[in-house]
């Protein structure tokens, strides 16, 4: 019911601040570094912690619901019908380790696998994302807008290289960005892609696009960039779909389109296995 979302509401923004102090305090500190996937996947004990803590805390007050976090899921993610929370704990772990301050808390609730929450905290920079459905997205309590850029020649771009260090993947991903940066003002990579839809959520870029990301990565800033006015799409630039690990979201449709037009397709896992 509306009232549990509003107790969700609520609590999801208490979580993220309770992690936010966590991340602030081992920001400054040495960190224990493990890779996972290749030598540009790192995970800390931050993360885990962080995670923890998120889904303990909701835990105790819904204990029915689901969970996929980045750093307890495992190879495969099942998404039901049932309200399942979608964690990333710390998106941006390689800027967490160098201590660039573009990281966040990513949390999104689904239900019936749709998104009604979407929440992306940076405790760095003190910035709270919120989104729900109808209802517009914020910024520390100021409404987001995106820009209205339809060409391609007049706009900022959001893009990641990723952590794949894989030739192939290498070599496909930068023939991609030269033909954007080809026709675009320009390219930025953050190195967190909440960040990046926060940043196109809040009209200070135009896109933002990227192949290989995992669905804790994009759930909450889909909501963001769609509340905010903006489009959000697969990469070939049709229907968004959480489990691809494809995104591409704009301002307005006509930049989406130009992008998809530009883009070379990675052959990539999903994260359902599907
Ligand atoms: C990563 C960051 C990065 C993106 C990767 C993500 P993590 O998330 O968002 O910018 O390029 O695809 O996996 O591992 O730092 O949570």
């Amino acid at each position: 019911t509306n009232d549990d979302l509003d107790v969700c509401f609520n609590l999801v923004q208490d979580v993220a601040r309770k992690a936010g102090e966590m991340i602030r305090e081992a920001f400054k500190q040495e960190k224990q570094v493990s890779t996972k996937s290749s030598l540009a996947d790192l995970v800390t004990e931050s993360d885990k912690k962080v995670e923890q803590l998120i889904i303990s805390t909701v835990k105790d007050k819904f204990p029915t619901h689901s969970f996929i976090g980045e750093e307890s899921v495992g190879d495969s993610c099942v998404l039901t019908d049932n309200a399942t929370w979608i964690i990333d704990p710390i998106d941006g772990t390689t800027n967490f380790v160098h201590r660039f301050p573009y990281i966040a808390v990513s949390i999104a609730l689904l239900v019936q696998k749709k998104t009604v929450i979407g929440l992306i905290y940076n405790p760095i920079l003190d910035q709270m994302y919120t989104a729900r459905p109808g209802q517009g997205a914020y910024c520390n309590g100021e409404k987001l807008q995106v820009t209205q850029t339809q060409d391609l020649g007049h706009a900022l771009v959001c893009a990641e290289f990723g952590s794949s260090r894989d030739s192939k993947v290498l070599d496909s991903k930068f023939r991609s960005m030269r033909k954007i940066i080809e026709q675009a003002h320009g390219i930025r990579s953050l190195g967190t892609a909440t960040m990046a839809m926060c940043m196109v959520a809040s009209g200070k870029a135009d896109a933002y696009f990227e192949m290989g990301p995992h669905i804790w990565d994009f759930a909450a800033g889909d909501l963001l960039v769609r509340e905010a006015g903006g489009t959000v799409v697969d990469t070939t630039g049709g229907p968004m779909d959480l489990m691809s690990r494809r995104v591409l979201c704009a301002g307005t449709q006509e930049l989406a389109n130009q992008i998809a037009a530009s883009l070379e397709q990675l052959d990539l896992q999903r994260d359902d296995c599907a």
